[in-house]
């Protein structure tokens, strides 16, 4: 367990890079296993999920290696060996490696996908796509066998713009045989990253970012070097930062586009955001004014990810918010964490009703998932005293060096493994 010890009180200021994105980085890791070339990543972000999901590419015969942002990955060797269940349920993401392994080796095992607690996280969906593709799925004694012969294009409706079963189905069905269509795919840029990745390797996969994609299966993919795209969660957080703290942080490589629910959101609030050279300037002078509603929701909507922050920036905004969490129902346990600190909070099912107060007290707090983690972090930075957060390595899942980016920008931040 670590415990990150927060002093409140300092504005953030400074210009930070934002990082690679986490939720692009990890399909396009599984991705790598459909060719038998060599794939190299840049702009990856350092992560305990990454690291988790390359010990499970190692365990199926991959070579790995990781260095100062730039991951190498060569599936010559790939073999279906069974997957250690303590890594596929570490890790959410899991769930990505079957469409790939069935449509490079026809079988895959694989234990059921965990991640952060913040809900009932079926993988359905993954399974409709992946029958739809020919893959004969079946689940026994906790695991889930796939298996095929060579993988059919198809159309594939999915029930809900899930962002995982949107992503395994174009993984898988790049090495099809014919056309797949994705009806009610989901819109998120790093479905558009993965696109640009899966025909970087020589697929043809177009219409990502609309709710119809289009895959015409190749016999094979090859090799590439590609950069991932930078990530909104993370930009979106560290903008949130800026207002809560009545700070100025400019955040290079930031794309204005994929935070504009956001943006709205803190522009109505009374922040300034620029749109300046190869990035975001965001800055704040005034107390936060809340105002109507936040729903969460799939892309271009409000992210989920981002409504753990925005409940800490409404718990000391001046007048009443409501947040709406539409996707993942045990997000909102933040709450019990940020009423220790003082905030006024009341949760009705999948409503939170947040009175803004005018400061928070510091406080022992505990993370309970990664966004809820980020969002204690920065319910610190705004709080009277100190904040002690007892992190059991959730927030290292999602974000690169957290300390050390909130040391740049003047935070007073303290960590004891
Ligand atoms: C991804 C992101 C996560 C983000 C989420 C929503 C990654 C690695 N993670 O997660 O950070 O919060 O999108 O933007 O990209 N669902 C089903 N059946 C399924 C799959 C999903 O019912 O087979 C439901 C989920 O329970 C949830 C909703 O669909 O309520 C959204 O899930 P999904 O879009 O699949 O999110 P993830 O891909 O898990």
């Amino acid at each position: 367990m670590k415990e990150i010890i927060v002093e409140g009180g300092s504005p953030l200021r400074g210009d930070i890079t934002v990082q690679g994105a986490k939720n692009a980085l990890l399909p396009i890791l599984a991705a790598s296993i459909l060719t038998q070339d060599e794939i190299e990543l840049t702009n990856c972000p350092h992560l305990s999920d990454a690291v988790c999901m390359l010990a499970m590419l190692r365990d199926l015969g991959c070579r790995t290696e990781e260095t100062d942002g730039t991951i190498r990955v060569c599936a010559r060797d790939l073999a279906e060996m069974p997957l250690k269940d303590a890594l596929t349920c570490r890790l959410r993401s899991s769930i990505f490696i079957l469409g790939p392994l069935a449509a490079r080796l026809s079988h895959a095992t694989l234990g059921y996908p965990g991640g952060c607690d913040i809900g009932l996280r079926p993988i359905d969906l993954h399974i409709k796509g992946l029958r739809a593709l020919g893959v004969t799925v079946t689940e026994e004694e906790g695991h889930i066998h796939a298996s095929c012969t060579r993988l059919r294009g198809a159309e594939v409706y999915l029930d809900y713009p899930s962002v995982g079963a949107t992503e395994n189905v174009m993984m898988a069905s790049a090495l099809a045989e014919g056309e797949t269509v994705i009806h009610n795919a989901a819109k998120e840029p790093e479905i558009v990253d993965l696109q640009n990745f899966l025909n970087q390797m020589g697929g043809r996969v177009a219409g990502a970012g609309t709710g119809h994609i289009t895959v015409q299966g190749v016999k094979k993919l090859h090799g590439c070097r590609y950069e991932i795209m930078p990530d909104r969660i993370a930009t979106g957080t560290w903008m949130i930062a800026s207002v809560l703290t009545k700070g100025d942080i400019y955040l290079r490589n930031a794309i204005g586009e994929h935070v504009a629910a956001l943006t709205n959101k803190l522009r109505d609030g009374g922040a300034e955001i620029k749109k300046d050279g190869d990035g975001l300037r965001v800055r704040m002078h005034k107390r936060f004014r809340a105002g109507g509603m936040v729903e969460t929701m799939p892309y271009p909507g409000f992210p989920t990810d981002l409504q753990s922050p925005m409940m800490t920036l409404l718990s000391v905004a001046d007048g009443t918010g409501m947040l709406m969490e539409n996707v993942f129902e045990n997000r909102l346990r933040l709450a019990g964490e940020l009423k220790k600190m003082g905030a006024d909070i009341t949760v009705r099912e999948r409503l939170a009703i947040i009175k803004g107060v005018q400061k928070l007290k510091g406080a022992q707090v505990h993370t309970f998932d990664l966004r809820g983690g980020a969002a204690l972090v920065l319910a610190g930075l705004a709080a009277e005293d100190e904040t002690r957060i007892t992190d059991d390595h959730l927030i290292e899942r999602g974000y690169d060096r957290l300390e050390e980016t909130l040391y740049a920008l003047g935070a007073r931040v303290r960590v004891r493994e």
